[in-house]
């Protein structure tokens, strides 16, 4: 465990170095991805908060201010604190805009405001988290026992749709009712991820991603591929949004079934993570399809790495060095570490079926940098 300890504190070195100068570049913006320059874009558009787009509702727009919160947990630096909080800031007006929001509050508001008040006791901060929370527990269907995922998506009818990557949303949730002492929020989650461990995990540990149920009476109507390869495939990133959320959701609460389903998706990611570590978009990809999804492959370490925590030590060596040999196939041949790119890690795909392929992604270098910190042993707490 040293060995890998010390490799993790070597590759945070190069992070901060470059993490240094890419912030400081782009302090008053919000990025998604690179341009062909390399450049970060902007998604902090306020003109754009009414819809569901790529304005500043946009859902990874909590990532760049996690990814200052992770910084500043580590360095102290305020420069980061004040980055983090020009995101927070804007984000709030996403709440005027509210059409705009969906369960990916989570994502948006943990890495941001909740970091921040858990880190410096802002009470905007909490407020701002709190809100959010509500948001999300509004979103509950009480028959179906899920949340409700996203609102309209071109002409689909999702009013009863529900999605595996809202196992890491519900992190939200469990905060809120440890912070406010209200169970609600936690019973919410809950019966969400009871919901999910019956309806989206499979026997041999693979996950969907979309579940869809009837909104009125709760009944499972049928599985959709999402951004995955197809109905009964096996979407990668969102193996790793149930691996890391399980583990998780037994963190907040101690309940076994969780920590068993974790355990049951490790095994299935493990025996599919291929020998040099480079993670495809599916693992049930035709085989002569090459594209990867490095944001995925830094999810399932960091889910792998979580999961971990919970083991007898003679057992976590199993579940480390697979998430190793992920980070260390990033960190050697998939990042960039030079002044090139604003981006880090390169070779991510948001969606199997999208025209475009291995780009950048700001939340593959979120995870990519909060799994380096828990090789590392650092004591950070992001979900
Ligand atoms: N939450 C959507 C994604 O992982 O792309």
């Amino acid at each position: 465990m040293e060995y890998y300890r010390d490799w993790a504190r070597a590759q945070l070195e190069k992070a901060r170095g470059k993490m240094a100068w890419v912030s400081e570049k782009n302090r008053q913006r919000i990025p998604y991805t690179t341009d062909e320059n390399g450049d970060y874009d902007d998604r902090a558009d306020e003109s754009r908060v009414w819809n569901r787009d790529d304005g500043l509702n946009w859902w990874t727009n909590g990532f760049w201010g996690g990814m200052m919160w992770l910084l500043y947990q580590d360095t102290k630096d305020p420069g980061y604190m004040e980055i983090a909080r020009f995101s927070e800031r804007k984000l709030e007006k996403c709440f005027q805009g509210f059409y705009g929001l969906h369960h990916d509050v989570g994502f948006m508001f943990q890495p941001t405001a909740v970091a921040d008040w858990r880190l410096t006791g802002d009470g905007d901060a909490r407020r701002m988290a709190m809100h959010a929370a509500n948001l999300l527990a509004g979103r509950f269907n009480p028959v179906g026992r899920f949340i409700r995922a996203w609102n309209e998506v071109g002409d689909s009818d999702t009013r009863g749709w529900a999605i595996i990557d809202c196992m890491f949303n519900i992190s939200l949730l469990y905060w809120a009712s440890e912070e406010s002492g209200d169970p609600r929020f936690r019973q919410i989650a809950m019966l969400h991820a009871d919901t999910v461990q019956e309806h989206f995990i499979r026997s041999d540990g693979s996950v969907c991603h979309i579940v869809e149920f009837d909104p009125e009476s709760g009944r499972m109507v049928r599985s959709h591929g999402g951004q995955g390869f197809g109905e009964g495939s096996s979407w990668t990133r969102g193996q790793g949004w149930a691996l890391y959320g399980f583990a998780n959701s037994f963190a907040h609460t101690g309940k076994r079934e969780y920590l068993e389903t974790a355990r049951k998706v490790a095994a299935y990611c493990i025996a599919n993570i291929p020998e040099n570590g480079i993670i495809p978009v599916d693992f049930r990809q035709p085989e002569d399809v090459e594209w990867e999804d490095s944001c995925g492959a830094c999810v399932i370490a960091g889910g792998l790495l979580e999961l971990a925590r919970f083991q007898p030590e003679g057992e976590r060596e199993a579940l480390v060095e697979p998430a190793f040999r992920i980070l260390k196939a990033i960190a050697g041949s998939r990042a960039d570490w030079t002044r090139d790119c604003d981006a880090i890690v390169q070779n991510c795909s948001a969606s199997y079926h999208d025209a475009r392929h291995h780009f950048t992604m700001v939340y593959a270098d979120y995870f990519f940098l909060e799994a380096l910190y828990q090789l590392s042993g650092a004591d950070i707490r992001m979900w």
